[in-house]
């Protein structure tokens, strides 16, 4: 049995005041079952909300990360810095990353193994856009950043990699305005991933990897998005900012 998992991003929201209010009720809640939570958080908040969360099992999670170990790179934040400051995981390869920042699937595999060799987990975002689906190669956009993602990760790290299926036509802009794909689309797709992860690894491999899906998932769709059988849980962006809808997503409570 693969555990939920159900991870906020944060995107580039909160300050740290903000970030410490949120731990603190996140602390004091009940989460229901055996649920991985984590937060992917901006970095400033990371530390204090670590501190904060120290006697919990909720875990912290950068939203990006450096593929080198340190050197001339003005503005960046290395593997090593983010589990200095009690990140547990980071993603890599979030689709506005990719789109606004240039990141390319080499890029991202890059980013998986220096991540990989500081102990840090990657939260590995694939997915397509509307047109890709609207033409009928969704599978084919999928298989590729897999394959190129994942291109020389040895099978041992498989057990340390969560990936995110994100629909870019489904991811919102923070307006409310982005839509969900069917729990069905979402279910097809993540077993398509598992079906992939099975041909480059194996059948073990494949069916303990948690495979999430985002893009719009918010209190009303949780439940039954994540009772799906490939569908492993989340990563809810706009519904995890506040805390009342993030809990009710965590608690499948539509
Ligand atoms: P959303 O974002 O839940 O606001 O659609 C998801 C994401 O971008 O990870």
């Amino acid at each position: 049995m693969r555990q939920i998992v159900i991870a906020g991003n944060w995107k580039m929201n909160k300050t740290i005041n903000e970030s410490i209010e949120f731990a603190k009720e996140l602390k004091n809640s009940n989460i229901q079952n055996d649920k991985i939570v984590i937060i992917c958080a901006p970095y400033t908040s990371i530390f204090p909300m670590a501190l904060e969360l120290k006697d919990t099992d909720i875990k912290m999670s950068a939203q990006n990360v450096h593929y080198a170990e340190n050197g001339t790179f003005t503005g960046e934040i290395s593997a090593q810095m983010l589990v200095n400051a009690k990140a547990e995981y980071v993603i890599i390869g979030h689709s506005e990353r990719r789109k606004n920042f240039g990141e390319t699937d080499e890029i991202i595999n890059k980013k998986i193994k220096t991540t990989l060799k500081y102990g840090l987990k990657p939260i590995i975002c694939i997915g397509e856009v509307l047109e890709q689906r609207e033409l009928g190669i969704t599978t084919n956009v999928l298989k590729t950043q897999i394959t190129e993602d994942l291109k020389d990760i040895p099978e041992q790290d498989m057990k340390n990699i969560i990936i995110a299926y994100e629909p870019i036509w489904a991811i919102s802009t923070g307006d409310g305005a982005g839509k969900t794909a069917t729990p069905k689309d979402a279910n097809d797709a993540c077993g398509f991933i598992r079906g992939i992860i099975k041909e480059l690894y194996n059948i073990d491999v494949a069916n303990n990897i948690q495979i999430l899906y985002g893009g719009s998932v918010n209190p009303s769709n949780a439940k039954e998005l994540f009772s799906m059988e490939h569908v492993d849980g989340g990563l809810v962006g706009g519904a995890s900012m506040d805390f009342d809808s993030f809990i009710k997503v965590i608690n499948f409570e539509g």
